[in-house]
């Protein structure tokens, strides 16, 4: 047996460029689909899979993310003098246990893997998970449990990986891929953002990852990569070989939500789900020309 993933680093750092200008003064990760925030979706998510440490790597003007998993005594107050009983709950739901936690800062956002890097500290040799919250993914078992289930057999380094469009390998990590059995798929080779005559296959990287702190090491020596950042995409590269390294093809829906179209259909696919909105939604999609 492996041993057990207890913590995840929540990297939010980024500055959402591609949301502008609603990211001017409000964090990407807090742009909310339906009606809760994309950062919580991902702690969520984190905590269903066993997760009992959670570490953000900030950065300026990302305040409103430590507010968000604190308390508002103002607010409960205010909701609770007024009989709003079932708010309260949903705003009680956001707290994580005191002391589960951990904040530290990205002090220039110089790419993934220098967000990464930055968490360095915090954890001390033990595998630990880490969740984009802009991939958003709605599936049956959440994506990071199936995840930690396959890796609680096998330990080593595993990947969520989706197939994409082969004119698409551009925007994504890809993999050179080698054996396959049932959802994983053994990694041979790592690329960030090939073009599509040069990608070695369709299987893009996605952001949930379960990595051995080794990651911290290679992350150290590195260099700027594609797009002038630090991309833990090269990190992972220097990692292949080292031990076991898989990919994950989860099952499960997942939304870009760092681009406008794809956060557009996550806030549809998810209000379909929602029995108090599906009818609604339907019909104006349906009607609506
Ligand atoms: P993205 O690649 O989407 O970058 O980051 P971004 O800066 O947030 O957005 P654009 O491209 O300018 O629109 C993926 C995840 O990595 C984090 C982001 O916050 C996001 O959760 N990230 C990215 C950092 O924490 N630090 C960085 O320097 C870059």
């Amino acid at each position: 047996m492996a041993t057990r993933v207890r913590k995840a680093i929540f990297p939010v750092g980024g500055l959402g460029t591609r949301f502008l200008p609603a990211t001017k003064s409000m964090p990407k990760e807090m742009l909310p689909v339906v009606d809760k925030p994309l950062i919580q979706y991902a702690v969520e998510e984190a905590r269903a899979a066993g997760i009992e440490e959670f570490i953000f790597v900030t950065g300026r003007g990302k305040s409103a993310i430590e507010d968000h998993f604190d308390h508002s005594y103002e607010l409960a107050a205010t909701l609770s003098a007024r009989g709003k009983i079932a708010e309260l709950q949903l705003v009680r739901d956001t707290l994580p246990t005191p002391g589960q936690v951990a904040y530290t800062r990205q002090q220039e956002p110089l790419g993934l893997g220098h967000a990464v890097w930055c968490a360095r500290n915090m954890v001390v040799d033990e595998p630990i998970a880490i969740l984009l919250a802009d991939d958003l993914i709605l599936s049956d078992t959440p994506c990071l449990k199936q995840m930690i289930d396959a890796h609680a057999q096998l330990g080593g380094n595993m990947i969520a990986v989706m197939d994409v469009p082969r004119a698409q390998t551009a925007s994504y990590g890809v993999i050179t891929p080698g054996r396959r059995d049932g959802r994983l798929i053994e990694v041979k080779g790592l690329v960030e953002k090939p073009r599509p005559e040069d990608a070695p296959s369709i299987h893009a990287v996605i952001g949930r990852y379960i990595l051995q702190p080794q990651v911290f090491e290679h992350l150290s020596g590195l260099e700027r990569g594609a797009g002038n950042e630090v991309q833990l995409t090269d990190a992972l590269a220097r990692m292949i070989g080292d031990g076991p390294f898989y990919g994950y093809d989860f099952e499960g829906r997942r939304f870009d939500c760092g681009t406008r179209v794809g956060f557009l259909e996550a806030n549809l696919a998810f209000a379909l789900r929602r029995p108090d909105m599906r009818d609604r939604v339907k019909d104006f999609l349906k009607n609506y020309t």
